[in-house]
């Protein structure tokens, strides 16, 4: 299939790619590299380095290259900053996202993969979470994914665009080649792995006054190439006309407290991780595991790189790598 891929410069749209074409499939970088990187971008894969609202180039983009699914990834995903600035949410999530399926039905492209987000639920009423229960987002990031939804079922039901949305507990982890590489760095992982680099004095814990069983938050880290795996399964899946199906996206389970990764983190670097206590972040809800039987039952998709060991080592494995090729 003949792909183009928003954001495939980013930590998780690299992936993406990279998992598309091992499975044999053409991509095209759709990226105005404000967060991607170049060198994300694989030799001999077009790179259209242009913003969603440039219609000249999305439409050159898509009808140039015969484009037939889209995975759309190109947003903006940061919790605290959408909370001081959502207009730079909505601008970019929808009003972009909205120019991308005009553009798509202008040129008759007719399947879309969305790259959403747990933040749709808000703060859970049960855990895990399943794709049927209330969203409520309590923050802009969350709320614009939600909005882009609702959009895709109505240009659904209207226009016969097929699509399917997945919705992402906590991506982390790399492959050989890609790994998560944000300036600001502001995810837990990645900030662990910089103090037991020496890049960073310390981690501050975002509260440890939480119900939960040590007082941290508790989350469901996906090991990006589980990730990467579920959008092509979802690509292969999309027939014309299939109404917009949403799936959860996490390994479930118990999840880890943030001490736990904390721990685990020291022990897969061997350093040592100064970590101090600071208050809540806000926005923050105690508990996100998710229910994943959906997506398990219906397209086949199973993680296959669940163990939090497996998936804080690969993160720093690709760190010492890039920080080889850096020199
Ligand atoms: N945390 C810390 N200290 C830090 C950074 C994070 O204690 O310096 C904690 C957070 O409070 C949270 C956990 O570590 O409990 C994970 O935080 P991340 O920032 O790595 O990830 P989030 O859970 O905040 O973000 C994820 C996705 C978002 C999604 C959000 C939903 O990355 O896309 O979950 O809440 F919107």
């Amino acid at each position: 299939m003949r792909v183009l891929v928003t954001g495939g410069a980013g930590y998780i749209g690299s992936v993406v790619t990279e998992v598309l074409l091992e499975r044999g499939h053409t991509v095209v970088v759709f990226d105005d590299l404000s967060k991607g990187h170049r060198e994300s971008v694989p030799a001999g894969t077009p790179l259209v380095e242009a913003d969603l609202l440039d219609g000249p180039a999305l439409s050159q983009a898509l009808a140039g290259h015969a484009v037939e699914a889209v995975v759309h990834m190109a947003a903006h995903s940061y919790v605290g900053e959408s909370m001081e600035a959502p207009a730079k949410y909505y601008h970019n999530n929808v009003v972009a996202g909205l120019a991308l399926l005009e553009a798509m039905r202008k040129v008759g492209t007719d399947r879309l993969v969305l790259s959403s987000t747990c933040a749709v639920y808000g703060e859970p009423g049960k855990v895990p979470i399943e794709e049927d229960d209330p969203t409520a987002p309590t923050n802009p990031y969350g709320e614009t994914k939600r909005v882009f939804e609702h959009a895709l079922r109505w240009y659904g039901q209207a226009y016969g665009l097929a699509s399917i949305s997945l919705r992402y507990f906590n991506a982390a982890g790399a492959t050989d080649r890609n790994g998560e590489w944000h300036d600001p760095e502001t995810h837990l992982i990645p900030l662990l792995l910089e103090v037991a680099d020496g890049r960073r004095e310390h981690v501050t814990i975002f509260g440890d006054d939480y119900p939960t069983r040590d007082g941290t938050c508790v989350r469901d880290y996906i090991h990006v190439s589980d990730l990467a795996t579920a959008h092509v399964l979802a690509l292969e899946a999309l027939r014309p006309g299939h109404p917009l199906r949403i799936y959860n996206l996490g390994c479930g389970g118990e999840g880890h407290t943030v001490r736990e990764v904390v721990e685990v983190a020291r022990r897969v670097t061997g350093r040592a991780i100064d970590v101090r206590i600071g208050p809540r972040r806000s926005g923050d809800p105690a508990v996100l595991v998710a229910g994943s039987e959906r997506i398990t039952r219906e397209l086949g998709w199973r993680p296959q790189r669940q163990a939090l060991d497996e998936i804080v080592g690969s993160a720093w494995r690709w760190m010492e790598r890039a920080k080889r090729r850096a020199g």
